[in-house]
This record gives structure tokens, sequence and C-alpha cells, in this order.
């Protein structure tokens, strides 16, 4: 079983969001699976470094999309990003240095965050930006 399974209520209504959002869960559930087949520091990473750069690609999508539809949340939801953006670095960092004390914490953390970024945070752009016609 994946460590994060794609549920239904996670779409926000936007086709290319909801991929974008099926492939970060993806990165997850590989980075967790290489945790547990306790491949190397160099492996981990190397997923690690993809879901880094991926979750990168992801904001920025997203907040060009929120801006071009003048959207009223955008600056708290871009102030969100930045914030993860920065944590995760942080724990990049511990991580390639060897001093992050638990790689299940860290993978628990994404989790937790992903799902409820997308449940709470990404959801309520949905409405707003399908109304105005985007796919
Ligand atoms: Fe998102
Ligand atoms: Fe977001």
């Amino acid at each position: 079983m994946a460590f994060l399974n794609w549920r239904e209520e996670f779409s926000v209504g936007i086709a290319r969001i909801d991929q974008q959002h099926r492939r970060l869960v993806g990165f997850l559930n590989e980075l967790y699976e290489s945790m547990q087949a306790g491949q190397g520091r160099e492996a981990l990473g190397k997923v690690l470094g993809d879901l880094l750069l991926y979750t990168k690609t992801h904001f920025a999508a997203e907040e060009q999309l929120m801006k071009a539809h003048g959207y009223p949340g955008f600056d708290d939801h871009r102030q969100r990003h930045e914030r993860m953006t920065q944590k995760v670095k942080e724990l990049s960092e511990q991580f390639r240095a060897g001093t992050l004390s638990s790689p299940i914490q860290m993978t628990n953390f994404l989790k937790d965050w992903l799902s409820k970024h997308i449940l709470e945070t990404d959801r309520q752009y949905g409405p707003f930006l399908t109304a105005r016609g985007v796919k």
C-alpha cells in the first residue's frame, strides 16, 4: 500500500493542477519506498531532490494561475509556499549533512503538509479559478 493514496477529495477541479498533485504524491511515495528499502543516502538524496524540484515547479504554476486571475488569497497562499520551501530546504540540508534525526519524521511531515495544503489551501482557489474558465 502506498504511503499516501490519492483521494478524490484532493481534486481542485483543474486537470493540470490535479495532475501535478498526483505527481507530487507519487514522488513522496517513491521517497518513502526508497527509505523502506533501505537505500543509501545518495539514492534517497536523488529522490528528495526530485521532489523538491517538482515542488518548486508546482508552486510557481499555482502562483502564476492565481496571479493571472486576481485571486484574492494570493499573498497568503504564496507565503505558505515560501514557508514550506524554506522548511523543506532546511530538511534537505540536514538530510544531506547526515544530521536529520529521523527520516521517517521527514516523510510524515511532507505527507501531512501536502494533504493539508491541498485540502485546506489549494482547494480554496478551485471554485474561483474554474468560475473564470480555468480547466
Ligand atoms: Fe498545490
Ligand atoms: Fe498551493
